[in-house]
């Protein structure tokens, strides 16, 4: 079963690449005199150059990966009910959802700033307990799944951080699509 868990691997982390649709970065963040770092570099008149989009705004790049991944865990996590071979493969995107959670959790922070301050401040802070509720709910998953009692409930555990992290990804979709309130 070694080629199951490499696609579903494969299939997990690249739809989390392909996810993203490109979209006018700089106009979703605020016009407060705070600007990315990355972004001061190139005037307004400038494009900005292959390093500058990479490196501008990375929490918005990295976000898809928790998402894809606690969604694909959760549907391996179902399909084992009925496949138990999926189970192994289910746990090792748990366990790199929680690592991405993490990261994304890390880089979140980092970006928050430009939105304190402004009419978006309150939608910023529900986004943010709700990113911090998706990395701890990951992490309860991760534990549950390995501790016998609880291993045949896994995929009831998925479920809520399924929704924890679509609404996670719902609100950060309106924090950097919304301008103003
Ligand atoms: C697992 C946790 C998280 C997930 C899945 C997540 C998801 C997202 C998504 C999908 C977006 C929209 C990206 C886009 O459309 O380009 C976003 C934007 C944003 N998120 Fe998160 N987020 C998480 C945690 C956090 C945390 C803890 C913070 C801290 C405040 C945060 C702050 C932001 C900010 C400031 C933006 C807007 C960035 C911009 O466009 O300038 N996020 N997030």
């Amino acid at each position: 079963m070694k080629w199951v868990l490499l696609l579903t691997i494969f299939l997990g982390t690249s739809t989390a690449i392909w996810a993203h649709e490109e979209h006018e970065v700089p106009s979703s963040t605020p016009q407060t005199s705070e600007v990315s770092p990355t972004a001061e570099s190139s005037s307004p008149s400038e494009s900005p150059t292959l390093w500058e989009t990479l490196l501008s705004h990375p929490h918005n790049k990295v976000v898809h990966f928790p998402i894809a991944l606690g969604l694909f865990a959760f549907l391996l996590f179902v399909l084992a009910l009925r496949w138990p071979d999926f189970q192994i493969s289910a746990e090792v995107l748990v366990l790199f959802g929680f690592l991405a959670s993490v990261v994304a959790l890390i880089l979140g922070e980092l970006q928050k700033s430009a939105f304190v301050g402004t009419e978006q401040e309150s939608l910023m802070l529900t986004h943010e307990r709700f990113g911090w509720a998706t990395a701890i709910g990951f992490f309860v998953w991760l534990i549950l799944m390995r501790w016998k009692p609880t291993r045949n409930w896994a995929w009831l555990v998925g479920l809520g951080i399924a929704l924890l992290v679509s609404l996670t990804g719902f609100f950060g979709g309106q924090l950097a699509h919304t301008i103003g309130s």
